[in-house]
């Protein structure tokens, strides 16, 4: 038997950590035969509810999994972890700045970047959810000297899994037959989705590719589908008073299960990962949404795709972002 993986979830009495814990136990994350030791770390006024929480993990009766661990400090909650899904944030408050989250969770992923190194296994795969997801995974990473900065990962799944799910929709077909949607830059306002390297396969319509490009307009795609992406964050909220969190929870699983057991043959997919040496012309030193596949645990970005001007354009408007953000959070 395989040993346990020990993950840790963290903001887990949230609401992404509610859906994304029962999806780990389902085996949605690490497959069917991988036993977990789940980790549970909140603060410590979520106490009750973690424990709540974990009462519901027990009436599960999962068999994949071995033992939970509540903690409410770092170091019980990172110990000799395999994988670590920094969910835990704070989020906006009214009147709150971009630059105020940018601060209070900066010294969130710091304080935690300093306990992985301290606690987890130097082989920590790191997952940020919490926003802004792409600057808190590097500022983990810059507090976690021992540990390869390749293992610090953000977010960008879910605005991959969003692009697809719509352009199959526009097209009619399922959704499984669209593929290769590349999320460029940033999880926010933004990031560039861009199809033009995606691929639509198996449709039985004679004629469906001349179909699809006329259906797929640069209209539509530069006026309706682009900032549709980009902003269906805001729209969930406004749907559901509630930022998402089921379709997070799914899109952390799927980029743990590939970045771990690795991505099938032809398929891309979008991870925000250290630019550092790309050949896109995105400035070193920051956590950059790119194309990657995955192999066992490591991950490459896909070179020679061909960038158009329009293209370029938006993957430097994201850039700019991070740049700006790098320096608010960690001055330079
Ligand atoms: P939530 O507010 O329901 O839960 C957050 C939990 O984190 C709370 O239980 C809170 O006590 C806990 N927490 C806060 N500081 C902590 C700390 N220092 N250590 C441990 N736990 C801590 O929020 P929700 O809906 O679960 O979202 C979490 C984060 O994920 C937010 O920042 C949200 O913006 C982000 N998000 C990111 C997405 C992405 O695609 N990258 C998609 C959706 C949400």
């Amino acid at each position: 038997e395989k040993e346990a993986l020990r993950v840790c979830v963290t903001g887990a009495a949230g609401s992404i950590g509610y859906s994304l814990l029962f999806m780990i136990a389902q085996g949605r994350m690490f497959g069917p035969y991988q036993k977990v030791i789940l980790h549970l770390l909140d603060l410590p006024t979520m106490k009750k509810a973690l424990e709540g929480v974990k009462m519901e993990l027990d009436d599960g009766a999962f068999p994949l999994v071995k033992d939970i661990i509540c903690a409410t400090c770092p170091e019980a909650g990172f110990k000799n972890i395999d994988v670590a899904l920094l969910v835990g944030a704070k989020p906006r408050g009214p009147g709150m700045e971009r630059k105020d989250l940018l601060r209070d969770n900066g010294n969130i992923f710091k304080e935690q970047g300093e306990a992985l190194d301290k606690y987890a296994k130097k082989t920590v795969k790191v997952l940020a959810v919490g926003n802004p997801a792409n600057t808190n995974a590097l500022i983990a990473s810059l507090n976690a000297p021992s540990i390869p900065r390749e293992n610090f990962t953000a977010l960008t799944r879910l605005d991959q899994n969003r692009a697809e799910a719509q352009i199959a929709h526009k097209v009619g077909v399922p959704v499984e037959n669209v593929n290769n949607v590349i999320i460029w830059g940033n999880h926010s306002a933004t990031q560039y989705p861009d199809v033009t390297h995606a691929t639509i396969t198996d449709y039985p319509a004679e004629g469906f590719v001349e179909n699809a490009k006329s259906t797929l307009c640069d209209k539509w795609l530069k006026e309706t589908f682009i900032p549709s992406v980009q902003k269906r964050g805001a729209a969930i909220i406004a749907a559901r008073k509630f930022s998402s969190a089921a379709s997070a929870a799914n899109a952390v699983c799927d980029h743990i299960h590939d970045w771990l057991v690795g991505t099938k043959p032809g398929k891309v997919v979008s991870m925000g990962v250290i630019s550092d040496g790309n050949s896109y012309g995105i400035r070193s030193g920051l956590m950059y949404s790119f194309p990657v596949t995955c192999h066992k645990g490591t991950w490459k970005i896909v070179d020679g795709y061909k960038i158009d001007d329009y293209s370029k354009e938006k993957m430097q408007i994201t850039e700019k972002e991070l740049i700006e953000e790098k320096s608010q959070a960690v001055g330079k």
